[in-house]
């Protein structure tokens, strides 16, 4: 049978019916013999010191094992400890159960553990603990004065601080035909993924670990637990098959991995701790955020000065920054900028990444931005864009490795019918409602980092491709198949895409939308040196009709190698196997970008958004009836988780710009909507007519696949384009996030 090319194809999930059917096993889902069950206690107090836990009382209740506390923490805990993550920002990590020392409300101060999860959590109320309170700040914008610019630290490869200032922004934007001057701000968010934190140990002996983790990153939660715990690396292995949705809280290791790991260390016994929904609030969040732009335009609406200042919370302990102003002068080339971007240090836990960190809380603000400059110039939003479209990065001076945006803003506009829109605000109706027509664009990192796979192909003819990458939902396990077949030239039902345990290849945490950009060249390495390790040994086969063949003159077609000049010269795979004893055939591959090339251009994905709100102004309901997103992204592996990625983050943008906050109460430094019941997020009813569209982008320089990814910028350019829909049905320019009805009254 002739086997067809299975990349391009929209292949359904492998692993769908697992998950469909509840027969896919979560990292809490595990069974063990005699598993021990730790619930977290948290402080109720956000600042201060812990007087006195008295834990004689609970120790008592039967079933309940141990109370761990700061004053009782194992030595094994914190061995010499300068190890952080992959994914830490600058500063000092937190680390749990350290000292009587309170932080931040909420935090982790001990752990019960008890027979069972149920008793652990009742006994967990039961502690007597004494604090002694110290006041604290939690208020973004009621300590402004303290704003100062983050540290720097190795998080900065992938967090770059904003580009220098250039020309003369101050001189040009005083003398520009069109002046704005705005300020946003954008709330705090969590990202509430449906499974919760869960670690399940398997204690196998001293010192050595099975941990099925809750995580975006095997080998990041092993390296955390080796470092942490002192063991050897060899001897922790962290898996994690399916996790029920990460959007970067898993980009981490969570205190419940080190709680867990902690417990089943002292107690020798297999011990599992789950978070609930109300401790997922204490692991992390996308920070609130304050930003002004002030965008300078000649009459023709050719910026020419951009200032975009961004000012975010972080932790006491850590310095979290993300990208949120240096996109401006990535998109529009303007020769006078002045970018900035500010913290301030408050009583919180550190924020962690959440679903496009910093793109999607940057692109608002310009695009927004150039809403405003649209509607001061009667120009089509569109167009305003196109006067303003750059084939290179003027923030570096580099040419884009490929950019089809033009497309996107042309086939998306097409596909939504924006020339319908009458760009008069409150002119379209529709019954008692008002419609609004609005855009915006979207851009997000197309990065890549070292990955590496095995590929073994057994005597059978069979291949397990291997790595330790986690599949967080996106596909990635049904695209590395994909794409193995095809490197292979083997139907897909004869790959194995093994996968998520940190004894396979590494792999770098799943996030940033790197993973298929990073993984996937190593999985297509692997595939190639399989294909050179058959061919060597076909040569040596007696009499080896290829004996004077090189590879490159080779094809690997339906079980046979065969010379590409004539077919009809080949060996079958199944005698090269029969000929290796018995042995499978195996080989371990790298990938990683070129250190001398990869620098040299920029790297993007882009998309068009076009959305239709209808706003009813006696109910006060905004609803996204209708949205477009053209994405440009080069090559698209799987068109259908590919669409499915970019549909989710759509989902999330309509959540961002319309649903999302999470509110903190600054009399007690304490979030006060930490349940699904009052953190609103969109439910079917919200959600109407989406479509994706993906426009032809050829990449040959981002790598060999020519993939960029699709994770995050679904969720980019949605904010913006609801807001100045919301703009052009009210005549109302909204520059707060999320926007509640009552913004508009
Ligand atoms: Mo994503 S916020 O990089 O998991």
């Amino acid at each position: 049978m002739e086997n067809t090319p299975s990349v391009g194809k929209p292949i359904s999930r492998l692993e769908g019916h697992l998950k469909v059917t509840g027969s896919a096993k979560y990292a809490g889902e595990y069974q063990a013999d005699d598993l021990l069950y730790g619930y977290v206690v948290n402080s109720t107090v956000t600042k201060g010191k812990i007087k006195s836990i008295d834990t004689s009382e609970v120790k008592k209740i039967a079933g309940v094992i141990e109370v761990f506390t700061h004053e009782n923490k194992p030595s094994t805990a914190w061995f010499d400890f300068q190890y952080a993550d992959m994914d830490a920002p600058p500063g000092t990590v937190f680390k749990p159960l350290k000292d009587n020392d309170i932080k931040y409300n909420g935090q982790p101060i001990a752990l019960v553990v008890a027979d069972t999860f149920e008793l652990a959590r009742y006994a967990a109320t039961k502690l007597d603990i004494d604090y002694e309170q110290e006041d604290f700040e939690t208020d973004l914008k009621a300590n402004l004065e303290k704003s100062r610019d983050p540290k720097k630290g190795l998080a900065s490869m992938l967090k770059p601080p904003p580009p220098k200032p250039t020309g003369n922004f101050d001189k040009e934007y005083e003398s520009s035909f069109i002046k704005t001057d705005s300020h946003f701000s954008h709330g705090t968010e969590h990202h509430n993924p449906m499974e919760m934190y869960a670690s399940t140990v398997i204690y196998e002996g001293k010192d050595r670990l099975k941990i099925y983790d809750k995580t975006q990153g095997t080998i990041n939660s092993q390296m955390y637990v080796a470092n942490v715990f002192g063991l050897k690396m060899k001897n922790v292995q962290v898996i994690a098959p399916f996790v029920g949705g990460g959007f970067g809280s898993g980009l981490r290791p969570q205190h419940q991995l080190f709680m867990a790991v902690m417990a089943s260390l002292a107690l020798k016994r297999n011990v599992r701790v789950t978070l609930d929904r109300a401790q997922m609030y204490m692991i992390g969040h996308r920070p609130p955020t304050l930003q002004q732009t002030k965008f300078g335009a000649d009459k023709d609406g050719k910026v020419n000065a951009i200032y975009h200042k961004a000012t975010g919370e972080t932790s006491r302990f850590e310095d979290y920054v993300e990208i949120v102003v240096n996109w401006a002068n990535m998109l529009y080339p303007a020769e006078n900028t002045l970018l900035e971007h500010e913290i301030v240090p408050l009583d919180v836990y550190s924020p962690l990444d959440m679903r496009a960190p910093g793109g999607s809380t940057g692109m608002h603000a310009i695009e927004v931005t150039m809403d405003e400059i649209a509607y001061k110039l009667n120009i089509d939003p569109v167009e305003l864009r196109l006067i303003n479209y750059s084939e290179t990065d003027k923030s570096s001076d580099k040419e884009f490795s490929s950019k089809e945006l033009r497309n996107c803003y042309l086939q998306g506009a097409e596909k939504f019918g924006w020339n319908q829109r009458n760009p008069e605000p409150r002119s379209m109706k529709r019954g008692n409602k008002l419609v609004g027509y609005g855009m915006a664009t979207g851009m997000w990192d197309a990065n890549r980092l070292l990955g590496r796979a095995e590929a073994i192909m057994t005597p059978d003819g069979k291949v397990e491709i291997k790595s330790a990458v986690t599949d967080i939902g996106t596909g990635t396990l049904t695209i590395m198949t994909q794409i193995a077949a095809d490197e292979l030239c083997l139907p897909i039902e004869d790959i194995t895409f093994s996968y998520a345990d940190s004894k396979m290849p590494f792999a770098p945490i799943q996030g940033g939308s790197f993973t298929t950009a990073t993984v996937g060249p190593a999985v297509q390495n692997a595939c190639q040196a399989l294909n050179e390790k058959l061919f060597k040994l076909a040569k040596k086969l007696k009499d080896s009709v290829l004996s004077d063949a090189k590879f490159k003159e080779v094809q690997f077609r339906d079980g046979w190698i065969s010379l590409k000049n004539n077919a009809e010269i080949k060996i079958s795979i199944k005698d090269v196997l029969a000929s290796n004893e018995g042995k499978s055939v195996k080989t371990t591959n790298s990938a990683m970008p070129n250190p001398l090339t990869y620098g040299k251009k920029a790297r993007a994905v882009h998309s068009a958004v076009f959305v239709e709100v209808e706003v009813d102004e006696e109910l006060g309901i905004i609803e996204v009836k209708r949205a477009v997103t053209a994405v440009a992204a080069g090559k698209i592996i799987n068109p259908k988780t590919a669409e499915s990625q970019v549909l989710g983050g759509m989902i999330w943008g309509i959540s961002k710009a319309l649903h999302e906050e999470t509110i903190l109460d600054h009399q007690f430094g304490k979030y006060m909507n930490a349940n699904l019941g009052e953190y609103h997020i969109p439910v079917h009813a919200d959600i109407h007519d989406l479509e994706v569209l993906f426009v032809e982008e050829n990449d040959q320089f981002v790598n060999d696949l020519g993939v960029k990814g699709v994770g995050e910028i679904g969720g980019v350019g949605m904010p913006p384009a609801i807001t100045n829909a919301i703009f052009h049905a009210t005549g109302k320019r909204i520059y707060d996030l999320p926007i509640h009805f009552d913004r508009l009254l």
